[in-house]
Parts: C-alpha cells; structure tokens; sequence
C-alpha cells in the first residue's frame, strides 16, 4: 500500500522563535503550519494552548506543500480531520500527491499502541502554551528536518535562567505570566478563559499566575507548588524563566528552582503590610534572598512590585522606604549591593514599567529602565564551555533510551560524547541533547538539558546524580570539610558534633551530620579563632567536618562554585549556609 509516512510527536513546546507560516482553528484545537528546508511541519495545540502533536511530513517533493498545504488550508474548521486523512489516507498517494520515493523514511503510524499514547497525549487538558505542563511531558526524538530547523533558529543569542523569588502572594507568578503575555506568548483568548476560570474560583485577580500556575491544586489555593518553567525573548537573550513558590512548605522546590538559575528577580510585594510581613524574620523574603545567595544566583533584580495598589499607588516614599530597608539586608546576605543589585517599581498585574517604562503620568518619579530592558542588561559572567562536563540530574525518565534533566554547570555536551554518571560510575553514550525543546548537537554552560543517554536504565539513576566527564570525573564523597554560616537554629537546639540536617547541595539531597566543629571564624577578622570550638550559635561562621551516609557528587567551591555551595535545613527551616572547602581523600570513592 503507498501509505505516506509521517512521524507524531507529542508532548511538544514548539517555541515562539519560529513564526508559523499560517495558523488555522477548529473549535477543538488550533494548528501552526511551518515550512523548513526538508519537510512541512504542523503543531497542534489545544484549545487552551497545550502543544499536543506534531507532525513531521518530510517531503523531498513540491507536491507536498503545493498540492496539500492548500487544501488543509482551505479547510480550517475540518483541520484535525483532514491531517489525519494525510495520514490514513492511502489514496492521496495514489493520487500521485505525494511519492513515498521522495519521501524519506520515517515512523510509520501504523503502530496501535503509539496511536493509543497519542490519544492519551490529546486527552490532557488545561495547559496554556507558553509555560511548560508540570506533570513530565514525554520527550521524544526529534527528526533530522527539525535539527536542521533549528539549527536555523538557534541563534547566537546568550541564555539567562532567571528564577522568581519573594515571599508568597509577592506577584511572582503574575509578573511571570505577565512577561509571557507582553512577549507575545499568550493571547487575548486565553487571558479571557483564565479571567472566567479566576472568577468561577472566586480568585479574580489571580489570572495572570494562571499562566504559570498550571495544575489545579495551585489554582485552587492561588499559590505556586512546584517551580514553573518557561521560555521568552528579549533582543539579545533568551530566557528561561523559573517560577519559584513562595510558600514555606515548598521551600525545598524553591532550592531546586534557584540552583538552576543564574539571575534571580526578587518580587516584593509594596501593598500595606505586604512588604512588612515578607521581610520580618520567619519571612520567604529574607530566606529566599539567602538561599538564592548561596545557591550561585550571581545577580539580583529587586522588583517592587503592586505598585499599582490602592495603598501604594505609585508613591516614591513607598518605594523609597523598600530599597532603603532591603539594602543593608541584600548587603549582609553577600550580595555587592552597587554591582549586582538593581531595584526598579512594576506593576505585574497591570503589566506596567515592564515591555516599556512607566508613563510620567503614572510615575513622575521614575526615570529609570523597565524590566524587560534591566533583564536585557544584566551581565553574568562568562562560563568556561571548555572545562570538565558537569551536570547535576534532576529528573529523570525513560523515552527511547533513558533521558536525564539538568543544568550544564561546566563544560559542554554533544551527540556520541562518552561520558560517566557518578557516582556509581556508569560509562554512558549520548544518543541526543535537546536544550529546552529543540533537538540541538552540543550544548554549553547555563544551559537546561534532556540528554538521552544508552548504556543506563532509568532505575540506576537518581536526582543529585551527575552526569561527567569520563578523564576529569567528579569526586564522590562520603564526608567532607566546610565553612558554615548558622542562621536561625531552631529554638534550643544547639550546634556540635552530632547535629544532623539535611544537606541541599546542587541537585542533592541528603541527611547528614556533623561529625566535628575544626575551627570557629571571627566575622570581624575574618580568621580562625584560636580557642577549641565545640558548639556555636546563631550568626556564628565555623568549619566542620560533615558526614552522609550515601556517596554525593560535590565539588570544592573554589573549583566550581555551584556545586560546592549548599545548605543545611531542619524540620523545614533553613539553619546554615555553607561552601565546601575540602574534599576528604580518605573518604573519596
Ligand atoms: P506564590 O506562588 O504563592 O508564592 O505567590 P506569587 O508570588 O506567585 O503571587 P501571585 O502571582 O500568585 O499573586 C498573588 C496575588 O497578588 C494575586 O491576587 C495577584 O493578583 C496579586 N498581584 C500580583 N501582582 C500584582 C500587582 O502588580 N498589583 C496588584 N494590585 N496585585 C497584584
Ligand atoms: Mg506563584
């Protein structure tokens, strides 16, 4: 039978960067058409935006987009039908529409099962477009066609990951969704289902965190529970942008969300009492400001934010009275408050001194940069593509292969590379790297992955694993020395040798204990103390020497900076912060 072949793929965030060559909706779904250099794309997304499939039609032949495209267009409302039939449709071929000869070959659906997983792909509802689902979408092999598609849209432009921090109800999800809605990515149909679902829920205002609060539960309480993920555009980098919670519970997801950023945007809420409630002590405000610190966010753009409020409306005293309390705070948390530090007032609800600056009308006062150009401006520091191969996992999967989730913290990465997955010291293949969605040869720095890997079952891997190079592996240690600074101990307890705490480093995360205090800094002097140290307390900076029981993959801090800074949390609270500055060779693997 002349079938023509084409490949489903499903689960697919086809990105903004390529404009379609045409858009056509059915009540049920909307589709993109796109035409590259070897075939004829079509994604299709659900009614609320979620990418469901693709389509892939290779075509070494004209008949393709001069025969079909204009048929599948002319025919918008029966869209979904008429793709099938391109695919069900041995006739077309018959017909001499389409020659299999000059097709090449790819996936044939005739497969049942592969049939039934994309049903099952169709069925999942509720998902805007922009912000990736947070229940593990499947990847899947993208086709040599896309990787020469982006090759041309992946352009030279850098890459920031950028995490959202603040206390809860801050406005980070809002400004979150904001930007994705200024930035092109959602439209005015969407903004109006969430605004009736907001309502039906009896959290009106809450529409624009929709866009990144995409599971029930977070609509429902109006409060972020994992960290959201999604991608934007300035004109010269492209983002990431990770949407962290707010609330204390989650804390451990803002640590996983901060330790894969490189910039952070501090929101701060300026309602009355709102910026009080988030500073005082026991605040997300101050906690997320320390962790982000020591998780390696370099830079920090201090957004405050609800401007707009009817307590606040536009006042500089408001203003005013934020930047001068937070500074000393941003100062003592390590950060050089003139260099790495810039406040700036938004309004994310209303999307105002964002795409553009503030109207003198608004806000007399204002004359500095909106948020998309203080975002554009930010410079980090050159990482070295050239240096061992290191990325911490945190998710992992099985798709054709085993796929592992990280951030690349050194070195690069690209198809046929050899490489380790420590600790346990598994040689390993790189079969593909898809660098957010698209399918990519070699990845850098910065960069968030899925790389799918041979020579592994997704069992033998777990979150805080690293993927390395095979002649400069990471050490895997089950004891090493620190410099630590206490916070907030909880109440009477006291810090020695037996205290334990679990241990968050990278994408690790494990009980351990101090097995030993060394040495007790003096903050003033900034040198070891003379006198035997055998407990401290709050505030105090001390070297010790902590123990885990399972082999971790760290590194010094004066090596790689983000994967030798942890903390160290109890009973749901952050007690310390600290950098590696040994590794124990006599406990190394
Ligand atoms: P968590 O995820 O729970 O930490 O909260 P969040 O920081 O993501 O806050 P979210 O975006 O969910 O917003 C919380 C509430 O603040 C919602 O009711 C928003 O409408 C409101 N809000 C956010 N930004 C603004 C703003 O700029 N102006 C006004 N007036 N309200 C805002
Ligand atoms: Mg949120």
């Amino acid at each position: 039978m002349n079938r023509m072949t084409v490949r489903w793929e499903t689960g697919f965030a086809w990105g903004p960067r390529t404009p379609p060559r045409c858009h056509a909706k059915n009540a049920k779904r909307q589709h993109h058409f796109y035409i590259t250099k070897h075939s004829f794309l079509v994604s299709s997304y659900s009614k609320s935006g979620f990418p469901e499939l693709r389509l892939s039609f290779p075509f070494a032949t004209k008949t393709l987009a001069s025969a079909q495209i204009p048929r599948l267009l002319s025919a918008p409302m029966d869209i979904e039908a008429e793709i099938r039939a391109l695919q069900l449709d041995s006739t077309e071929d018959n017909n001499g529409v389409v020659n299999p000869e000059d097709a090449k070959p790819e996936v044939e659906m005739t497969d049942k099962v592969e049939e039934e997983g994309m049903k099952d792909e169709l069925d999942t509802k509720s998902q805007p477009v922009q912000a990736e689902p947070k229940v593990k979408d499947k990847e899947v092999s993208a086709p040599e066609d896309v990787e020469a598609l982006d090759e041309m849209e992946i352009d030279k432009k850098r890459h920031l990951n950028v995490v959202f921090i603040g206390h809860v109800d801050a406005g980070k999800s809002t400004t979150g969704g904001q930007i994705l809605f200024l930035s092109g990515q959602v439209d005015d149909r969407t903004i109006q289902k969430y605004e009736k679902e907001a309502k039906d829920k009896s959290r009106e205002s809450w529409y624009m965190a929709y866009i990144m609060d995409t599971n029930e539960e977070e609509r429902i309480k109006g409060k972020t529970v994992e960290v959201g993920r999604a991608h934007f555009e300035t004109e010269t980098t492209r983002f990431t942008i990770l949407d962290a919670p707010g609330h204390k519970s989650y804390v451990p997801n803002m640590i996983s969300g901060a330790a894969q950023a490189d910039i952070g945007v501090l929101v701060i809420s300026a309602r009355k009492g709102e910026f009080e409630t988030g500073y005082e002590r026991g605040g997300q405000t101050r906690e997320h400001v320390q962790l982000a610190k020591t998780l390696g966010v370099a830079k920090l753009l201090v957004v405050v934010n609800k401007m707009d409020d009817h307590t606040v409306n536009w006042s500089k005293e408001r203003y005013d009275e934020i930047e001068s309390k937070m500074t000393p705070f941003l100062r003592s948390s390590g950060y050089n408050v003139k260099k790495d530090v810039q406040f700036l007032p938004i309004s994310g609800l209303v999307g105002t001194n964002m795409k553009t600056r503030v109207d003198k009308s608004t806000c007399p006062w204002w004359n500095g940069p909106c948020l998309f150009e203080a975002l554009d401006s930010v410079e980090v520091p050159l990482r070295d593509p050239k240096g061992p191969f290191r990325m911490p996992i945190i998710d992992k999967f099985k798709d054709m292969g085993t796929v592992v989730m990280g951030k690349v913290e050194s070195g690069s990465v690209r198809e046929g590379d050899s490489l380790l997955v420590m600790p346990n010291k598994a040689q390993v293949k790189v079969l593909a790297v898809y660098c957010d969605e698209n399918k990519v040869r070699c990845a850098g720095p910065g960069e968030n992955l899925r790389v799918r890997l041979s020579g592994i079952e997704e069992e033998d891997i777990l979150s805080g694993f690293v993927l390395s190079s095979v002649v400069k592996s990471i050490a895997a240690v089950t004891e090493f020395t620190a410099q630590l600074q206490i916070l907030e101990l909880l109440e009477n307890a006291i810090f020695t040798a037996g205290y334990k705490a679990v241990l968050h480093i990278h994408s690790v995360v494990e009980e351990c204990e101090i097995v030993e205090l060394l040495q007790q800094i003096d903050p003033k002097t900034k040198k070891p103390m003379k006198k035997k140290v055998l407990f401290v307390k709050n505030g105090a900076v001390v070297v010790c020497r902590i123990q885990v029981n399972n082999l971790i993959c760290i590194e010094k801090f004066s090596d790689f900076p983000q994967l030798g800074r942890f903390t160290l949390r109890t009973e749901g609270k952050t007690v310390a912060v600290g950098k590696v500055t040994d590794l124990s060779s006599s406990s190394s693997a």
